[in-house]
């Protein structure tokens, strides 16, 4: 692997497992000393164990509520003690309630948008304006999704969370800019994940049908034929944190094996 984030210190928030453990992990292939922050502490120590086998001393855990300000002021400055920088932003927590708009209770709307937009604004400012003060550049990036960029049945407020977090983004990329920090969003299509696989099985029951033909159904429809493999995905995230994106700021990339064109 390269040292493309030799000497770089990251922060990624749902690094517990799925998508934020992937990047995680490419992160300390590729050099950088990473902070996971995740809200369910017994999945966050299994993944701090995990890691700190293959890059030992370059990672650290925190449990976090992103929807929690103060928490996360208290979790970015236990990260700068334990590494003494922060270079690279991940808003990656995130939660997924499928129900169609007319029978999507408030509480349940609220709860979307309150860990995966208001979550992804407190982390990328916290975060941000630590970043902004160390004066050197970084990076800044937000998980949203193909559902950020197009709605559909049943995802009327988690497509909302993740279109808003585009217009975040595109807003903080444009007034970091001068500043020297990027901003930018990746968007993964149907990743290889423990969400999905919960939407499977939550699927089948209710259907009477097994989770394993719902699941071969939807990947059929997936042009390359296949789920996103998450270290695929990782370089994505790895691309933006390191300089080969430098001149790259307030985008969106979507990676989701052809869906969107199929
Ligand atoms: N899996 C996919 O196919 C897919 C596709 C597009 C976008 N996404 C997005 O990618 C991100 C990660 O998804 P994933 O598939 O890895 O999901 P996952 O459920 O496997 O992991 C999400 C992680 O976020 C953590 N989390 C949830 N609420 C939190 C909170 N309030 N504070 C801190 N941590 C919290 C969970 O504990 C979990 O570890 C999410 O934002 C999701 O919306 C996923």
């Amino acid at each position: 692997m390269t040292g493309l984030l030799d000497g770089k210190a990251a922060f990624v928030t749902g690094g517990a497992q799925g998508i934020g453990l992937a990047v995680a992990r490419a992160y300390l292939q590729h050099g950088a000393m990473v902070t996971i922050a995740d809200v369910v502490p017994e999945a966050l120590e299994a993944a701090k164990h995990e890691l700190e086998r293959e890059a030992p001393g370059r990672i650290a855990a925190v449990r976090l509520d992103v929807a929690d300000e103060a928490a996360t002021e208290a979790a970015a400055d236990a990260a700068l003690a334990r590494f003494g920088r922060l270079d690279v932003s991940v808003a990656n927590a995130g939660i997924l309630v499928l129900r169609r708009a007319l029978d999507l209770s408030l509480a349940d709307w609220r709860r979307v948008i309150d860990v995966n937009l208001t979550g992804a604004f407190i982390t990328s400012k916290v975060m941000g304006s630590r970043i902004v003060a160390q004066g050197e550049g970084g990076s800044v990036i937000m998980t949203s999704s193909l559902f950020g960029m197009r709605g559909g049945v049943e995802n009327a407020a988690y497509s909302a969370s993740k279109f808003g977090m585009i217009g975040l983004m595109q807003c903080m990329a444009a007034e970091l800019a001068p500043l020297g920090v990027r901003v930018n969003c990746i968007c993964p299509g149907q990743m290889d994940t423990p969400m999905l696989d919960r939407l499977f099985e939550q699927r089948g029951a209710e259907q009477g049908r097994p989770a394993a033909d719902l699941k071969a159904a939807f990947v059929s429809r997936i042009p390359m034929g296949r789920l996103g493999p998450l270290p695929d995905l990782a370089d994505a995230y790895v691309y933006l944190a390191s300089p080969m994106s430098s001149y790259m700021t307030g985008q969106s990339i979507t990676v989701d094996g052809g869906w969107q064109v199929g």
